[in-house]
């Protein structure tokens, strides 16, 4: 079954509880750490991952955008994530960082922007519990889906099949109705959606469809059908 992780970069930050509320049913709730450096915006930290974890029983996904992760990410751990996501062009030591993310007792996934490959990453695979394939520039929410990275999601099922991987694989940016089927039928089972979801008039309802058509899509795809 595909899974929806709403973005609440979307979303209301002087509301955050009754913003996670409002996506209930949602299998994560997608936060978006950014620090300025990494990306050109910059967004929360530690302490209000801290505060909503308490808040929601929803799982947290920290996308963190941020130069070091290597330091950063455990601290995301210590404070509630149920899943981290570093960005490889940004960790030193992305195969410590994962097995250290895991150790810690959360899900270890690892981003590439739209002009980093999956290929050298190869080798990689099995260290990880996510792989995020960004589907726009990381820094804002609201930019139109990069229809040129549906050839990375592929080819990134490809591998996960070739190496029989228990590995999710995850899209953000853009994703929304007219673009999660296309996502879906190149390999994608995750799918973070801010915009979509937090722009929708009923945010609960807009997951839900986002979850139904991922799976008709999802359904008769090549990958989907070797599972
Ligand atoms: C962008 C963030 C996304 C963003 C997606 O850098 O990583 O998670 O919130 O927003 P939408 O779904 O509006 O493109
Ligand atoms: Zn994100």
């Amino acid at each position: 079954m595909p899974q929806i992780s709403p973005s609440i970069l979307s979303a209301d930050f002087a509301r955050l509880a009754d913003e996670a509320e409002a996506v209930r049913g949602s299998d994560w709730l997608h936060v978006d750490v950014m620090d300025n450096h990494f990306v050109p915006n910059l967004t929360l930290g530690v302490p209000v991952v801290e505060s909503l974890a308490r808040a929601t029983d929803i799982p947290l996904d920290c996308h963190l955008m941020i130069e070091d992760p290597d330091r950063w990410a455990p601290q995301f751990v210590e404070a509630g994530a149920g899943s981290i996501t570093f960005h490889v062009e940004a960790a030193a030591a992305p195969v410590r960082l994962a097995r250290e993310i895991r150790a810690k007792g959360a899900r270890a996934s690892m981003a590439l922007k739209p002009g980093t490959p999956i290929e050298p990453y190869e080798d990689l695979l099995p260290e990880l519990d996510m792989l995020l394939i960004m589907t726009v520039e990381p820094g804002f929410g609201g930019q139109a889906f990069l229809d040129i990275m549906l050839p990375k999601i592929r080819r990134t099922r490809e591998l996960i099949a070739k190496h029989d991987l228990e590995l999710w694989l995850q899209v953000d940016g853009g994703v929304s109705a007219s673009t999660i089927e296309r996502c879906a039928e190149a390999g994608a089972d995750v799918f973070v959606a801010g915009s979509a979801v937090y722009g929708a008039e009923d945010p609960a309802e807009a997951v839900r469809s986002l979850r139904e058509l991922a799976a008709k899509a999802s359904a008769d795809a090549w990958w989907a059908c070797a599972h």
